[in-house]
C-alpha cells in the first residue's frame, strides 16, 4: 500500500472507530444476531485477486460491527468489563506497526525494556514490594499456569526431565470460588483434575484458612505432595477477597507457593482506601493482575508479578542454538532479559505499549477517579436494590460487582426463583438497554452486574435499574 493511500485509509479507519464508539450509547450492548448469520454473510473463500480496502471496510461496518458484542458499551454490566481507552486503542495501532516480536531482548529492545518499566509502574501504583519482577502475558489463565508451572518445578524439579509419572501426586489448593482457570492450569500442567482441591469458604465467599490447613494435613497423611495455594483477590462471582495474610501463614508453614489471583480486583489497590484487597501479597510468590479487565487497556494484557523470576526460568527456559544471543552471555541485566524464557510462548507481542500509554494518559489521579466512580455507582445500585421492590442482594459488595435476585412475595421455591430470574435477565438483555450476566456463588442462581466500564455514567446505572424494574414486573 502506497504511503499516501495508507494515510487516507488510516484516517478513514480512525473515523470509523470514532463513529463506532460515539454510536454505542444508541444501540444494544448485545447484538441482534443468530448463530451462523455472520458466517453466511461473508465470502466463504479468499479472493483470487486483492480487493479494495473500501470494500473490506464496508463489510466490517455492515456485517462485523453490528454482530459484535459491544464490550465498550456504557451499559455492558456482564462478566467483568473489559473496556479500551482511546490511548490504548492508539497504542495497539503503533504496536502493530512496529510489529516487534520480543522473544529476545535483541528482537525487541524497546518492547522488552518498556515491558519491564511498565510492570514496575503498575507495581508502584499497587504498592507491591520493589522485589517483584513483572512480565506480560495474554491472559490470567496463562499467567496462572506459568506461576503454577514454577510452583510445580519447585516441589518436583525432576519433573522437568522425567515428567510426573513415578512421582507422588501433587496438589494445588484454591477456594470453592476460585476461577476455573486455576483448575485448568493444574490439568494443563499434567497434575490431573485430582491435583486440584477446592477449599471451603465462609458465608462471605472467602477461603477458610483452617480448612486449607486441614486439607493439607489430610493430603500429607495420604502421601500427596502439597504444591501451591491460589488465593483470590476479587473472585469471579462476587469479588470476595480471600484472607491473604492468614493463607500466606499456612503456605509458608508448609513451604507452598502462594499465587494470588487478582486478575480483576487487584487494580482496586490503586485507591489507598482499597489497598487492603492486596494486603498480604508481599508474602506471595506470584500475583496476577489483568489491566485488560478494570484498567481500560485493550484485550489482551495480563501482568504476572513474581518474587522468583528465576524459578519461572528454571521451569520454562529452553534455548535452541538459533536463539542464543551475545547479549545474554555478557549482560546479566536487560541484555539477558529474554521474554521467551518466562513461559510457554516464544513469540511475544508488544503489549506494554498500550498499558504504558493508558497509565500516562490518565495518571494515577485519573485512574483513581474512574475506579472511585465505579465503586460509587455500584454502591448506588446496591442501595436501590436493598430499598424494596422485591429485590435481594445476595452477597457482600466489596468492589463494584453486585449479585442480586428478584424475589416476589410468597414464592420461596428455589427452582421457581431461578426460572423467574432467568426470565428477568432475558428480558433485560433482549430489551437492548443493558447487558447483565449471572452466577451461582453458593449454588443459588443470582443476577450479577459489574460497574467497571470506562464510558459508564450514573445515568447508565439508573437506566439499568429501570430496565430491571420493568423486567421484574413483566416476568412476574
Ligand atoms: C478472578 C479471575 N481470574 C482469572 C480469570 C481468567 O481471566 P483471563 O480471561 O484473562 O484468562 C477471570 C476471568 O474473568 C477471573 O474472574
Amino acid at each position: 500500500m502506497a504511503p499516501t493511500e495508507f494515510r487516507r485509509y488510516g484516517q478513514e479507519v480512525v473515523d470509523l472507530v470514532a463513529r463506532y464508539l460515539e454510536g454505542l450509547d444508541g444501540i444494544s450492548p448485545l447484538p441482534q444476531v443468530n448463530p451462523g448469520e455472520v458466517l453466511a454473510a461473508l465470502a466463504p473463500s479468499p479472493p483470487e485477486e486483492g480487493e479494495e480496502l473500501d470494500t473490506i471496510l464496508g463489510d466490517i461496518e455492515r456485517i462485523l460491527l453490528p454482530a459484535s458484542t459491544h464490550w465498550n458499551h456504557p451499559r455492558f454490566f456482564a462478566y467483568f468489563n473489559s473496556t479500551s481507552a482511546a490511548a490504548g486503542i492508539l497504542g495497539e495501532l503503533i504496536a502493530a506497526s512496529v510489529n516487534a516480536n520480543a522473544m529476545l531482548w535483541r528482537t525487541g529492545p524497546a518492547a522488552t525494556e518498556l515491558e519491564y518499566l511498565t510492570c514496575g509502574w503498575l507495581a508502584e501504583l499497587l504498592e507491591l514490594p520493589g522485589s517483584f519482577d513483572g512480565h506480560i502475558n495474554d491472559t490470567a489463565s496463562t499467567s496462572t499456569m506459568v506461576a503454577l508451572g514454577a510452583a510445580r518445578h519447585r516441589v518436583a524439579p525432576e519433573s522437568r526431565e522425567q515428567g510426573l509419572s513415578g512421582l507422588a501426586p501433587l496438589r494445588v489448593y484454591g477456594s470453592t470460588q476460585a476461577h476455573s482457570s486455576v483448575e485448568k492450569a493444574v490439568v494443563a500442567l499434567g497434575m490431573g483434575r485430582r491435583g486440584y482441591r477446592p477449599v471451603a469458604c465462609d458465608p462471605e465467599f472467602r477461603m477458610l484458612p483452617d480448612e486449607l490447613e486441614r486439607a493439607i494435613a489430610e493430603d500429607l497423611e495420604a502421601g500427596v505432595i502439597p504444591c501451591a495455594v491460589v488465593a483470590t483477590a476479587g473472585t469471579t462471582a462476587t469479588t470476595s477477597v480471600d484472607p491473604i495474610p492468614a493463607i500466606a501463614e499456612v503456605a509458608s508453614r508448609h513451604h507452598l507457593w502462594l499465587h494470588v489471583d487478582a486478575a480483576h480486583g487487584g487494580v482496586a489497590a490503586i485507591l489507598p482506601e482499597r489497598r487492603w484487597v492486596l494486603e498480604g501479597t508481599d508474602r506471595a510468590d506470584s500475583l496476577v493482575v489483568n489491566p485488560h479487565k478494570w484498567l481500560f487497556t485493550p484485550m489482551d494484557c495480563s501482568v504476572l508479578f513474581t518474587a522468583h523470576p528465576g524459578a519461572i526460568r528454571q521451569a520454562f527456559s529452553l534455548v535452541p542454538a538459533y536463539l542464543e544471543t551475545p547479549e545474554a552471555d555478557r549482560d546479566s541485566g536487560m541484555g539477558s532479559r529474554n521474554l521467551m524464557d518466562l513461559g510457554v510462548a516464544l513469540g511475544r507481542r508488544q503489549r506494554a505499549l498500550k498499558l504504558w500509554m493508558v497509565m500516562r494518559y490518565f495518571g494515577r489521579s485519573g485512574l483513581q477517579s474512574l475506579l472511585r466512580s465505579h465503586l460509587q455507582m455500584a454502591d448506588w445500585l446496591r442501595r436501590q436494590l436493598e430499598s424494596g421492590g422485591g429485590w435481594e442482594v445476595m452477597a457482600p459488595v466489596p468492589l463494584a460487582t453486585v449479585c442480586f435476585r428478584h424475589h416476589p412475595k410468597g414464592s420461596d421455591d428455589e427452582g421457581g426463583l431461578e426460572a423467574h430470574n432467568r426470565e428477568v435477565m432475558r428480558l433485560v438483555n433482549e430489551s437492548g438497554e443493558a447487558f447483565i450476566s449471572h452466577a451461582a456463588p453458593d449454588g443459588r442462581f443470582v443476577l450479577r452486574a459489574t460497574v467497571g466500564g470506562l464510558r459508564t455514567t450514573p445515568h447508565d446505572v439508573e437506566r439499568l435499574f429501570a430496565a430491571l424494574q420493568l423486567a421484574a414486573s413483566r416476568a412476574a
